[in-house]
């Protein structure tokens, strides 16, 4: 499903670095893959290309063969709306709007049609938090935040999940809680069933 090859980010600071620096990677359909590094190691820098936030210095990316350099921007933003969710390392959501809105906004920026709202309300209930669907971020806990960032991701068939430290600030409960949703979001993706 996806595949890195030889993948390079150059940043300067007082001088030239690489904080990615010659990363080969395949992941295969229904695989569950954690990245491990230290502090500065480069894992939010690698998972920021992969998801198009930023761009490489050098490398390729392929999803299912097609490598994405060579897409159309058309392609490439329907790679990054539709084909990836992504869980960034802080909780990134839009303080003026409600759970249920934050979580339907990946679909308005794509070219998706459907029930938004409905699925939106779907997502919340599988993720256990249906109760918070007219609460605003300011409302939430830590733990609650996290499953709105999940929900959000979910919102438009991804095939792959990318989630920057996802339990790094929770408590160990719900670090637990957290990881177990992942690896069932993980099980019902192959599925097709979310
Ligand atoms: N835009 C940038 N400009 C210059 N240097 C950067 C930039 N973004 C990241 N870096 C540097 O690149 C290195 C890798 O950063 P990155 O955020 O990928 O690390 P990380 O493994 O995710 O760390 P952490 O575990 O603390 O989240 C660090 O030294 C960081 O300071
Ligand atoms: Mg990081």
């Amino acid at each position: 499903m996806l595949r890195i090859e030889q993948l390079c980010k150059t940043f300067v600071r007082a001088k030239e670095f690489n904080a990615v620096d010659e990363v080969n990677l395949e992941i295969n359909d229904g695989e569950f893959i954690a990245i491990i590094g230290k502090s500065g190691s480069g894992k939010s820098t690698l998972l920021n290309i992969i998801s198009g936030i930023l761009s490489p210095t050098s490398g390729k990316i392929f999803f299912d063969n097609k490598e994405i350099s060579s897409l159309s921007d058309d392609e490439k933003s329907f790679i990054r709306n539709d084909l990836i969710g992504f869980i960034p390392q802080s909780t990134v959501v839009l303080s003026t709007l409600n759970v249920l809105d934050n979580i339907c906004l990946p679909f308005f920026l794509s070219k998706r049609e459907g029930d938004p709202v409905g699925r939106g309300k779907y997502l919340l209930k599988e993720l256990g938090i249906e109760n918070l669907e007219t609460s605003y971020p300011r409302e939430l806990s830590g733990g609650e935040l996290r499953r709105v960032t999940i929900a959000r991701a979910l919102m438009n068939y991804p095939k792959i999940i990318l989630a920057d430290e996802p339990t790094s600030d929770l408590d160990v409960e719900n670090t637990k809680e957290v990881l177990k949703t992942l690896k069932e979001i993980n099980k019902k993706i192959i599925q097709q069933l979310y």
